[in-house]
C-alpha cells in the first residue's frame, strides 16, 4: 500500500507527518511513501532528504490519491472531499468535537483514525502523539522563559560577582509539566513543583526538582485530575500567589480532562511577582488559560514588568523534533496494525488501541469507542494475608568475641617474648580498625578507600624491605603481602577510572 504525507496547511502548523528517518521505517514495514513537494520545509526536511530515505516527492492531488494518508490535522474539506471509500486518513481528529468531521468520513466511506484518541494504556505509549508533542511542548516552555527572562539559568560566581540561579515553579505535573521540570533542572535552575495529585512527588524528585506539597490532595483513579470545589480553588490559589512571588518563572500546565484550563494565577498573584519575572501559560485559550491575564498566543507585559508568554503552538516552535516524535508515534502505530510487515494495514478492532482510534471503518461509524481503562489508574491493591516474615535472629556477639578473645590473648601469651609488643599492637589495630570501618557512612567510603590505598603503599615498602631476608618464609609472606596490596592500589586506580567515567559526557571520552 502507498502512504502519502501532505503539507499542513493549518496557519502556524510547522510540523510534518514524517520525517525522513520515520519514511525509512515505514518502507520497511513493506509500505510505499510518497511525499507531498515541499512538505517538510518548515521542519527542516527538505525533499531530497525523503527522496534520499525512499520516498517519492509528488503533487498534492497525488498524496490524495494513496491508499493512507499521514498528517498532522485534519485536512481543509477540499482534500477530504478528494477521497473515496478504500483510503485511510489518519491524523489528530478531536472527533468529540467535530461531529462534522466524523459524518462527513461516513458519508465519503472512509476509514478515518484518529491519533488523538490512543488510549492512555502503557501499551499505547509509543503511539501516544498528545503525550509526544505535550512533552515538546513541556521543554519549549522553559526555552521561551529562558528567552523571556533575560538572565542566566545557572547560578555562576563571575570575577564581576555572584549570580544566583533561576528559580522555576510549575504548576501541574503531567507530561507536560515533567518535561519542564526536566529542561529547567538540566539549564541549572532550582526546580519547584505542584500537583493536586500528590503521587508525582516522586518523578519531581526523581528528575532533580522539589515537590511543594498544597493542601488539596486527589486520590486520581485515572491519573487526570478533577475540578476543584470553591474552598478547594481558593487554598490553591494562595499557595499558588505565594510562590509565585518567590519564584523567576512560573510555568503552568494544568488541565482537566473535558473543561477549560483551570485557573491557578490570579491577577492578584502576577502583581505581587518581582519585576523581570515570567509565566508561560501553557493552557492559554480563548476560553481563559492556567494564567488570568494571559492571552492566547500573545506575550503581555504587565505593569508590575511580568511577561506573560500564552503561546499555543510550543510544539511548533521545535518543529523538527517535533515532526520526528510524531512521526515515530506513526510508525509505531503502522508496526501494530502492518503485524506481517507486508505493507498492507490490517486493522483488528478488537485490540483495543485500534478500536480506540477508530472513528469509521470503510464509512461505518465506529465513534465513540467503548471506554478503556487507563493505565494511570492505580493498580487495585489486592490485600493478600501475608505470612509475617520470621524475624532474623540476631547472633549473640558472645558467640564470637569470647572465643577471639581467647584466641587473640593466647597467641600473645605463647608468642617467643621478642614478639609480644608486635602481637599485642598487631591486635589492637584490627580491633579498630574493624569499629572505624564499619562505622564510617557510605558516602565516606571514597575517602577511605584513599586511606586504604595509602595504608597497602606502606605494606608494599615493609614488604619490599623484607623479601632480602634469607628466610625463605618470610620471603614468601612479603611476596604475597605485596601481591595482595599491590592489587588493592591498582583495583582502586581501575575502579576511580569507571566512576569517572559515568560522569563524562561520551564526546569527552
Ligand atoms: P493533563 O494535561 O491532563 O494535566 C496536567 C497536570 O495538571 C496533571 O498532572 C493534573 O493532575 C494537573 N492539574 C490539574 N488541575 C490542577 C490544579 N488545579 N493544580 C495543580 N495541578 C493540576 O495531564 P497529562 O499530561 O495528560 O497526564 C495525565 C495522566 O495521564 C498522568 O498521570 C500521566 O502519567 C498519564 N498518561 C498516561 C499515558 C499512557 O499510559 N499512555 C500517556 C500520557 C499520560
Amino acid at each position: 500500500m502507498r502512504i502519502g504525507v501532505p503539507k499542513e496547511m493549518a496557519s502556524g502548523q510547522t510540523l510534518v507527518g514524517a520525517s525522513p528517518d520515520t519514511v525509512k521505517k515505514l518502507i520497511k514495514l513493506g509500505y510505499e511513501v510518497c511525499v507531498e513537494s515541499g512538505a517538510g520545509v518548515n521542519a527542516r526536511f527538505f525533499d531530497d532528504q525523503f527522496e534520499a530515505a525512499g520516498a517519492t516527492i509528488v503533487s498534492r492531488a497525488e498524496v490524495f490519491a494513496s491508499d493512507i494518508i499521514t498528517c498532522l490535522d485534519t485536512p481543509p474539506m477540499a482534500d477530504l472531499e478528494s477521497m473515496h471509500k478504500g483510503q485511510t486518513l489518519v491524523c489528530r481528529m478531536n472527533p468529540g468535537a467535530n461531529p462534522d468531521l466524523v459524518e462527513k468520513a461516513q458519508s465519503l466511506g472512509i476509514t478515518a483514525l484518529a491519533m488523538d484518541m490512543v488510549p492512555r494504556i502503557s501499551r499505547a505509549q509509543a503511539l501516544d502523539v498528545r503525550s509526544s508533542l505535550a512533552n515538546v511542548g513541556g521543554y519549549r516552555a522553559v526555552i521561551e522563559a529562558a528567552t523571556a527572562y533575560g538572565r542566566t539559568f545557572s547560578g555562576q560566581v563571575t570575577a564581576a560577582g555572584k549570580v544566583p540561579p533561576a528559580k522555576i515553579y510549575v504548576i501541574g505535573v503531567g507530561v507536560a509539566g515533567l518535561a519542564a521540570i526536566g529542561c529547567g533542572v538540566s539549564m541549572g535552575a532550582v526546580v519547584s513543583a505542584t500537583d493536586v495529585r500528590p503521587e508525582v512527588a516522586d518523578q519531581v524528585e526523581s528528575l532533580g526538582g522539589t515537590f511543594v506539597e498544597i493542601p488539596v490532595k486527589q486520590e486520581s483513579s485515572d491519573g487526570y485530575a478533577k475540578a476543584l470545589d470553591d474552598e478547594q480553588q481558593r487554598i490553591t490559589l494562595e499557595v499558588y500567589k505565594e510562590q509565585a512571588a518567590k519564584n523567576d518563572i512560573v510555568i503552568t500546565t494544568a488541565q482537566v480532562p473535558g473543561r477549560p484550563a483551570p485557573l491557578l494565577i490570579t491577577a492578584e498573584a502576577v502583581a505581587g511577582m518581582k519585576p523581570g519575572s515570567v509565566i508561560v501559560d501553557m493552557g492559554a485559550s480563548p476560553l481563559g488559560g492556567n494564567c488570568e491575564l494571559s492571552k492566547p498566543n500573545e506575550v503581555v507585559v504587565t505593569e508590575n514588568g511580568v511577561t506573560i508568554i500564552g503561546y499555543t503552538d510550543l510544539p511548533s516552535r521545535l518543529p523538527s523534533q517535533g515532526s520526528q516524535l510524531f512521526g515515530q508515534n506513526m510508525v509505531n502505530f503502522f508496526k501494530l496494525t502492518t503485524p506481517n510487515k507486508d505493507g498492507k494495514l490490517a486493522l483488528n478492532t478488537d485490540d483495543e488501541v485500534v478500536r480506540g482510534v477508530t472513528v469509521t471503518l470503510d464509512g461505518t461509524g465506529m465513534w465513540p469507542p467503548p471506554p478503556v481503562k487507563v493505565s494511570a489508574d492505580p493498580a487495585p491493591t489486592v490485600k493478600m494475608e501475608k505470612e509475617e516474615p520470621e524475624p532474623k535472629k540476631k547472633m549473640n556477639p558472645a558467640v564470637w568475641i569470647v572465643p577471639v578473645a581467647i584466641l587473640a590473648a593466647a597467641l600473645v601469651w605463647f608468642a617467643p617474648e621478642a614478639m609480644k609488643g608486635h602481637f599485642v599492637i598487631f591486635e589492637l589495630a584490627v580491633v579498630i580498625g574493624f569499629y572505624v570501618i564499619t562505622n564510617v557512612t557510605h558516602s565516606l567510603h571514597t575517602p577511605l578507600m584513599s586511606v586504604t590505598n595509602a595504608i597497602s603503599g606502606i605494606i608494599i615498602v615493609g614488604a619490599a624491605l623484607l623479601i632480602g631476608y634469607g628466610n625463605p618464609i618470610v620471603q614468601a609472606l612479603s611476596f604475597v603481602a605485596m601481591l595482595v596490596a599491590s592489587i588493592n592500589i591498582f583495583g582502586g586506580f581501575l575502579v576511580t577510572r569507571r566512576m569517572l567515567g559515568m560522569f563524562q559526557r561520551s564526546s569527552e571520552k
